[in-house]
Order: structure tokens, then C-alpha cells, then sequence
């Protein structure tokens, strides 16, 4: 089965990417999201496809090979957190957790080598980690758990493919004005109190900082750098956070 493309834009040429985007997300909700990406560059295709599941990984790098081309650069972006105290925390969770940060990035990342590494051709992986790969921010430790083993795993991409031409890299940020961290923000008191106090620069992070990480891994500036983690996050990882 071929995954349908199902949205394409125009973006000004100062970048020129192709930019294909995976989720699980109905084609109608993607849609709109990416109907507010006007100041990206290059053309958006978005596709489905389930990154927990090897077969739909594989369908996915297909469709994208047949709509534009082995990419050059993949983004291993997807994620999710909740909170519980160690003490609760359910163990099903914990693996359907694992399974989307960790296991599924090993996956797309593994594909994503193999294609390269068959066609004789150079490849970046970039993963999203977080801060708190390095420190143990409460009630979400799985994912901190998680994200540490992603900067384990991107290293060791690095270290074993660097002959073959293929980088890996990640990106860490700090606490996003975006998803999980967002709504907790707005909505739970005691986590805004704790996390105004874990963010230096005091206010949190503009998903624009984010982006403009991954433009700068993706450009030529960052062709030396394999085996690292970019952070940025306003200093998060500079305190202890209470
Ligand atoms: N929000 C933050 O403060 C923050 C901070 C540091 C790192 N991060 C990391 O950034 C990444 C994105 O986080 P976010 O806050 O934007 O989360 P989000 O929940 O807004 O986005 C995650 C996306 O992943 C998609 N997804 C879930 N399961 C999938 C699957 N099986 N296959 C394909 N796609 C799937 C979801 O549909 C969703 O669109 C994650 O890796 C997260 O850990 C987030």
C-alpha cells in the first residue's frame, strides 16, 4: 500500500527543502497544522504512517522515495509524556512509552540507514531528546528514562555509521510552549510555580527556538557535527529545578 501525499505548499526559496511529514494524525488535522507552516521553505508532504509498527516505517520511506526521494536527512521527532509519581506510575505505561520514544526512533532510524548505507549514499539522523536527558525532572521519570536512552541511541548511530557518511545528532529543548507542557502550564498552578523556577531565561520556550535548532542541524553549518546534542533550553539544564 502507498501512503496518499496529501498536502502540499509553496514556501518562499531562501531554504529550498522538500519537506515530507509523518504522523498519526487524520489528514484533515494535519492539515490545518501545516496550513500554518506558510514561512518554512520548499514543498510539505504529509504522510501516515504508525512509527511503532516496522511495516508502516517501511511503507513510509517507500512513498516518500516515490514522491520525492530518499530523504536526506530524517527527524526522529515523535514523542509523549505523562505524569505519575515512580511510586504509581502504571508499568503498561511505562512500555507503551518506551515504545514511542525509544523503540520507535531505532526503528525509523534503522530503516533510514539501511536505505542509505544500500544505496551507497550519506544520511543525518536527527533525534528530539529533551533536557531531561541529564536531569531528573519529577513525576515523568520514564520519559526521562526515555530521552536518556535516546542520546545513548544517537550515539551510537554516530559512532557505528560515521564510515559510511551517516551523522546522527539531537536536539534538546527545554520546557515548549507546545503539547503536554503547555496545558500543564496554563492549567496546573503548581506546575507553572515549578517549572517559572526551572527555566533561567523565565519564560518558556517558543517552538520557533526549536525549529530554528533543527534548521541550523540541518544546514552545511553543522556538517562536522556528529555524536552531539544541541541544547537549547533557555538553561533548564542548569539547575536543580526545586
Ligand atoms: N513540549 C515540550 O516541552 C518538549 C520539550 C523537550 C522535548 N520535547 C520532545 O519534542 C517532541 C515533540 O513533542 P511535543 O511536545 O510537540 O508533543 P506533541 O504531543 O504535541 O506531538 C507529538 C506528535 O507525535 C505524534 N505521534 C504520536 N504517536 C505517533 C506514532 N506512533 N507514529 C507517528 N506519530 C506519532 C502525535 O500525533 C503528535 O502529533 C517529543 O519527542 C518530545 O519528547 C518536547
Amino acid at each position: 500500500m502507498t501512503l496518499p501525499a496529501i498536502h502540499t505548499l509553496k514556501f518562499p526559496e531562501e531554504y529550498g527543502a522538500a519537506i515530507a511529514v509523518n504522523d498519526i494524525l487524520p489528514q484533515e488535522e494535519a492539515a490545518e497544522i501545516l496550513a500554518d507552516a506558510q514561512n518554512l521553505a520548499g514543498q510539505v508532504l504529509y504522510f501516515r504512517a504508525n512509527i511503532t509498527q516496522p511495516a508502516e516505517i517501511q511503507r513510509l520511506f517507500d512513498s516518500v522515495a516515490a514522491s520525492l526521494k530518499l530523504p536526506d536527512i530524517v527527524c526522529c521527532h515523535a514523542g509523549m509524556a505523562e505524569a505519575f509519581p515512580v511510586e504509581e506510575y502504571p508499568l503498561q505505561n511505562f512500555e507503551t512509552l518506551l515504545d514511542l520514544n525509544l523503540h520507535a526512533p531505532f526503528k525509523v532510524a534503522q530503516v533510514a540507514a539501511r536505505r542509505w548505507i544500500e544505496h551507497g549514499l550519506p544520511g543525518h539522523l536527527i533525534f528530539t531528546s529533551s533536557w531531561v536527558q541529564d536531569v531528573p525532572w519529577p513525576e515523568i521519570t520514564p520519559y526521562n528514562v526515555s530521552k536518556a536512552g535516546l542520546k545513548a541511541l544517537m550515539r551510537g548511530f554516530a559512532r557505528e555509521l560515521a564510515p559510511q557518511g551517516i551523522r546522527s545528532n539531537a536536539i534538546a529543548p527545554g520546557i515548549v510552549a507546545v503539547g503536554m507542557a503547555k496545558r500543564q502550564w496554563d492549567h496546573e498552578p503548581q506546575y507553572r510555580a515549578r517549572a517559572e523556577k526551572a527555566i533561567p531565561l523565565g519564560y518558556l520556550q517558543p517552538a520557533e527556538s526549536v525549529a530554528q535548532a533543527f534548521l541550523f542541524l540541518c544546514s552545511t553549518m553543522a556538517d562536522y557535527m556528529t555524536g552531539a546534542v544541541l541544547l537549547v533550553d533557555g538553561g533548564c539544564s542548569l539547575y536543580p529545578m526545586d
